[in-house]
């Protein structure tokens, strides 16, 4: 019998650099990653641009069932406005139970790597993935940094593509979408018992790529 596919779960809140190590660690063991942040910023977006309300069940339930086709590449996802519906719809249980089982499918049959070749196994990074999504998971890596570090590398990101940005807003910004992920009632930004606890706050991106790494490989 085929050996069961690695899961690398990932959470944490924003800009703590997890996307970044999802990338590098998938790159890295020939995983193929899955950014669930972009499930659920895809269904805001598709609100936002029917003109309906991101915290209304029946708009965002709509939106969630005709995301799948669509690009995840999208810049046009990235943008604060759609950060902040993305929390929103995702505090809707309809909403959060139409996307589980696109992820656990990632999960038990990943598509083919960039190269043709079949993956190992995945890389998944969220908010519940380690606690909801792949509670089996065979590594769970929980990647924080305090509130003022995120919000600084995430005013450096702004700044370095041209968007000016006052930082205390964007450190507002910060704790609120904390705030929203880690209260709201279903699947809230919540580590693991048997996740290990990655605090970025004083790593560089390699120093935090490579503790990462380290913890994979222990176990791969
Ligand atoms: O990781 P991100 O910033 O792209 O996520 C956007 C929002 O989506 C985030 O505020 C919370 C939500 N989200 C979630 O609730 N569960 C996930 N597994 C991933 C993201």
């Amino acid at each position: 019998m085929a050996a069961a596919p690695i899961i690398v779960a990932i959470d944490g809140p924003a800009a703590a650099g997890k996307g970044t190590i999802a990338r590098r660690l998938a790159a890295h063991f020939n995983l193929a990653y899955l950014d669930t942040g972009s499930l659920y910023r895809q269904v805001g977006f598709l609100v936002l641009e029917a003109g309906g309300d991101p915290s209304e069940g029946e708009d965002a339930v709509a939106a969630a069932r005709a995301i799948f086709g669509r690009s995840f590449e999208d810049q046009r996802l990235r943008t604060q406005a759609v950060a902040d519906a993305a929390a929103r719809v995702a505090a809707i249980p309809e909403v959060r139970a139409a996307l589980i089982e696109a992820q656990r499918r990632f999960g038990t049959t990943p598509p083919l790597l960039p190269d043709g070749k079949p993956p190992k196994g995945v890389v998944v990074d969220g908010r519940d993935i380690g606690t909801v999504i792949f509670p089996e998971a065979g590594i769970k890596l929980f990647i924080t940094a305090s509130p003022e570090e995120r919000a600084r590398r995430r005013h450096q990101e702004l700044m370095d593509r041209g968007i000016s940005a006052n930082f205390g807003e964007v450190l507002e910004e910060v704790r609120a979408r904390d705030e929203l992920d880690a209260t709201r009632p279903v699947s809230p930004l919540k580590q693991a018992s048997d996740a290990h606890l990655l605090d970025t706050t004083d790593l560089s991106i390699e120093a935090a790529f490579e503790a990462a790494r380290d913890i994979v490989a222990a176990t791969v």
